[in-house]
């Protein structure tokens, strides 16, 4: 978590950095600060709070002027979201100032030897501790700061990807990357430094991303250098070509990314399917399958790694690969796999979902499972990040740039590739006959309309939230495919509305959360037309004579569960298989118009943030 921005060259920085922070705020909101060089002082101000808060600041402390600068968004890991906590930091001299973004776990037996050594401490952070680190070896060996930088970083255990800029040497700034990311911007004679590409989109296309234990010195008037940081080679800088474009990252008219990610989810799963489900051909052609279909035929079960709505779509893969594909899977919590000594061999495929590509309990989960021999898939959105670069093959989900922190058209994308893959596997297995196959394949084709269908019920979404706006706890109930849509959908109330909610299978109600239904419970039941239909009608009944309030997210035309329920909300029909790309709209639409009826920040809701790199 944390972004960080950078800028070195002739045109002000303070605008760039800025404006990069802004687009950068997914990876954290608890505070913000910027450092600039004016080409004689070095200037300081960050703030508890947001980067709004920051801009409303500065001016009163700091002229902003300046061709260079860092700057930092938060999200508080050793000490309190404070002005003090906040980065930059200085070093005790002054002269050097750093941006980091990651833990130093080994942070407190460093602060005792320096404080040994006379260093002082104002924050509790450990980046203020590696920054002091960074400055103790350039003074003691005299040395310049890219080297005193590397020794540094090899004396300490952890995550980081920061910028060091030292005010004596003002034409550079030395970054290196270990477990969270970095993009390197190349323009003409200046460098743009990132925790991902958009705050230089409108400047270069051009951008490096550094691996893992890789530092670069970007100097003005000279080309990059990257080098290992711990056996000192060098490594040839790779300049790709971002296919990024700035629309893509603005809100477009709408007042919240969430509410605009919602409403692109029919363009998203049609990009998503694009070229890879060929419906006239009756075929699916997806290269990183294509390529490694023996890896998945011989599999003796498929385990799925992933966190939040992630591991909501993996729950979902789970009922499509057993019922299409019989393939056994079992669906892991990232963080508890890769610490619980989990029993992986070389005959099992991990499936790795992951919206960021960067979550880091997911990244070590898959370093585990391939050290154990087993051959992990990749299914990211984010192009280039680092578990798809971790992981030995994959598939994008294509959905575009995801930056409301709760996840929308990731989950639904990343469930279509799941389905994809899932038929594919069926149809070569022969578990699935023809007509089926092709049936399948028309109606993932239809489902972006159908989406689109489904968001027209906003209005009367929006009434249904103002009834239930004001509520404690809510109870979301599915059964089968829809089950994990239930626990999306409390998770995503949970996030945006601070509201309680549970998600639950709807049989299991009456092992107990049924104690908790009373007249002031909305309970929202998944209960579309296929599903165990009758069975979930029976628990509406349930929860009817207990007084709850009943929300059916139904099928169009349904008639039971309209004469039990207080509200229904009508998706279209579709396979049972699909039915959770369509019954999660709702879901979401709801959430959003209760979080904006409520006054929250939808984007940004309280302590969460988009990419999660810390454990
Ligand atoms: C955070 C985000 C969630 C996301 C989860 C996993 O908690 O707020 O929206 O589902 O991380 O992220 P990933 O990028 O791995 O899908």
């Amino acid at each position: 978590m944390c972004g960080i921005v950078g800028y070195i060259g002739k045109k002000e920085a303070y605008p760039i950095v800025l404006e990069g922070l802004k687009r950068l705020e997914y990876r954290g909101y608890d505070s913000a600060g910027i450092a600039l060089y004016d080409g004689k002082n070095l200037k300081l101000s960050k703030t508890k709070g947001k980067v709004s808060d920051l801009e409303k600041k500065i001016n009163q402390e700091i002229p902003t002027n300046g061709s260079v600068g860092i700057g930092h968004t938060r999200w508080a890991t050793h000490g309190i979201p404070n002005d003090i906590n906040s980065h930059p930091h200085y070093s005790n001299s002054g002269d050097l100032v750093i941006i980091h973004n990651g833990i130093i776990e080994n942070y407190a037996s460093i602060k005792k030897e320096l404080e040994k050594r006379g260093y002082t401490f104002s924050s509790d952070t450990d980046t203020e501790v590696l920054i002091n680190l960074i400055e103790d070896v350039k003074k003691n060996e005299n040395l310049k700061l890219g080297k005193a930088v590397q020794i540094a970083l090899n004396q300490v255990v952890g995550a980081y990807a920061i910028a060091v800029f030292d005010k004596n040497k003002p034409d550079e700034i030395v970054v290196a990357k270990l477990g969270s990311p970095l993009a390197i911007g190349v323009g003409d004679d200046e460098f743009f430094i990132a925790s991902d590409a958009t705050p230089f989109l409108e400047y270069t296309k051009k951008a490096i991303y550094l691996e893992d234990e890789e530092m670069a010195i970007v100097r003005l008037n000279k080309e990059i250098k990257i080098r290992k940081i711990k056996d000192d080679s060098l490594v040839d800088p790779y300049i790709q070509e971002l296919q990024l474009n700035l629309e893509q990252i603005v809100k477009g008219g709408y007042d919240h990314f969430m509410l605009k990610e919602i409403h692109e989810q029919p363009e998203a799963i049609k990009d998503t399917y694009r070229g890879r489900l060929l419906v006239k051909e009756g075929l699916i052609r997806m290269a990183g399958i294509d390529d490694n279909l023996e890896k998945f035929l011989n599999a003796n079960r498929i385990i799925v790694i992933a966190c939040g709505t992630s591991w909501h779509a993996g729950l979902v893969a789970e009922y499509i690969f057993e019922d299409l594909a019989r393939i056994p899977v079992e669906v892991e919590y990232a963080s508890e796999f890769r610490y619980r000594n989990p029993v992986i061999t070389e005959k099992d495929v991990v499936i790795a979902i992951s919206q960021s590509g960067e979550t880091a309990d997911t990244l070590a989960a898959i370093k585990l499972a391939k050290s154990k021999g087993a051959f992990v898939f990749g299914l990211c959105n984010v192009v280039g990040s680092s578990i798809a670069r971790e992981t030995h093959a994959g598939a994008y989900t294509h959905a575009g740039p995801e930056i409301g922190v709760a996840s929308t058209k990731a989950f639904t994308t990343q469930i279509t590739v799941l389905t994809l893959i899932a038929l594919k596997l069926a149809k070569v297995k022969g578990t699935i006959s023809k007509p089926e196959f092709q049936h399948h394949l028309q109606e993932l084709e239809l489902i972006p309309g159908k989406v689109e269908k489904a968001l027209l019920q906003d209005e009367h979404i929006k009434t249904v939230a103002s009834i239930y706006k004001d509520a404690k706890n809510c109870l979301y109930l599915g059964r089968g495919f829809n089950f994990p849509v239930a626990l999306e959908g409390a998770l995503k109330l949970k996030e945006i509305s601070y509201i309680h909610a549970e998600g639950y299978p709807a049989a299991e109600m009456k092992h107990g959360p049924i104690a908790l239904i009373d007249e002031h419970m909305p309970v929202f039941v998944i209960a579309t037309k296929k599903g165990h239909y009758e069975k979930v009608v029976s628990n509406i009944q349930e929860i009817k004579s207990r007084k709850g309030k009943i929300i059916g997210i139904v099928t169009e035309g349904d008639i039971d569960v309209k004469e039990l329920a207080d509200h229904v909300i009508e998706v279209p029909e579709t396979l049972e298989s699909l039915s959770p790309l369509l019954t999660t709209i709702p879901l979401q639409l709801l959430s959003y118009h209760i979080a904006v009826m409520l006054n929250r920040n939808v984007d940004q809701p309280r302590n969460l943030a988009k990419s999660v790199t810390v454990e």
